[in-house]
């Protein structure tokens, strides 16, 4: 392993090193995060030349957005609790030639973050392929660590998911089971013993914009969707950040927040690049998405500010 690698490697026995339940269960007082999406190392290029399958051989464009992404993150004060990453860290799916470069220059981009701002990883379609298989998972798990787990800040409980193992576990039946029946006994534990918050992370959105939505390649399945739906609300999750829409979107249904986010990378609709800034208070999760120029020149919106000072 090479220098610095472990550094993406703090999910591990599903959950994070440094924000476990041990030392992270106590309310201290609001805080923020950020969160982000879709850095994507590879599709800016491959989308420009309409070949999104075969394309992705360039990736600079990239590189610079996450690095300025990451130095706009330094800046924040107060400091981010942590920042996550929901997925499609690179474009190159598992096997296609430009992977390893992709995320090689990525964990390079990402090397710059500020060591006291842990950084967390959400699994993406194009990190595990559209259909995993328990290899690609391994193969993620070994160059980002858990592709599900748990972790606590600040008294608030969050929950990883590995979005791909409910959209299709055609060959890997047995991991989405065992991802169903770890997220079974963590929405009950939940239920013994409420948290502050309680917070979903994963790539794929439950909904684009309302939870009887028809099926689409950008949100999950009727039949999972709804019991996702029942399951979290049942268990008091507050909001799912999500992103793979490549445009912000999401709507709060029932008490249920869903929300989309952006790209740090390739737009696919009319947003500038950037990441989402989550502010926790006693008792609201307050979020806005901000440009990473924004974020670079003033820093967050004042009025989230306040909500921290
Ligand atoms: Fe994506």
């Amino acid at each position: 392993m090479a220098a610095g690698e472990e550094l993406f490697l703090r999910a591990k026995g599903r959950t994070f090193v440094g924000l476990t339940e041990d030392t992270e269960k106590e309310w201290r007082g609001p805080f923020c995060f950020i969160q982000a999406a879709d850095p994507q190392l590879g599709l800016m290029k491959a989308w420009r030349i309409g070949d999104c399958d075969g394309g992705g051989d360039e990736w600079a464009e990239e590189v610079e957005l996450t690095k300025k992404a990451v130095q706009a993150v330094n800046k924040l004060s107060p400091r981010p609790r942590f920042m996550i990453l929901c997925g499609d860290l690179v474009h190159a799916m598992p096997g296609t030639p430009f992977r390893a470069g992709q995320e090689h220059d990525l964990k390079e981009a990402l090397r710059g973050t500020d060591a006291a701002i842990p950084l967390l990883f959400v699994s993406g379609n194009h990190d595990l392929g559209n259909t995993p298989t328990p290899e690609t998972v391994a193969e993620y798990c070994r160059a980002w660590g858990d592709d599900y787990f748990g972790f606590w800040v600040g008294g608030v409980r969050c929950l990883v998911l590995n979005s791909q193992l409910y959209f299709d576990a055609s060959a890997c039946p047995s991991l989405r089971d065992a991802q169903d029946a770890w997220l079974e006994e963590q929405l009950q534990s939940e239920a013994r013993a409420p948290s502050r918050h309680l917070l979903v992370f994963q790539h794929i959105p439950l909904y684009l914009r309302r939870p009887d939505e028809d099926d689409d390649y950008f949100n999950m399945q009727a039949a999972i969707r709804e019991s996702l739906i029942q399951r979290f609300k049942q268990a008091g999750v507050k909001a799912v950040f999500s992103g793979h829409y490549h445009r912000n979107a999401g709507g709060c249904f029932d008490g249920l927040d869903m929300v989309v986010s952006s790209a740090i990378g390739c737009q696919l609709g009319e947003d500038p690049h950037g990441v989402r800034v989550v502010v926790v208070t006693a008792d609201r999760v307050i979020h806005r998405y901000h440009s990473l120029d924004q974020l670079n020149d003033r820093g967050m919106d004042e009025d989230l500010k306040q909500l921290l000072a």
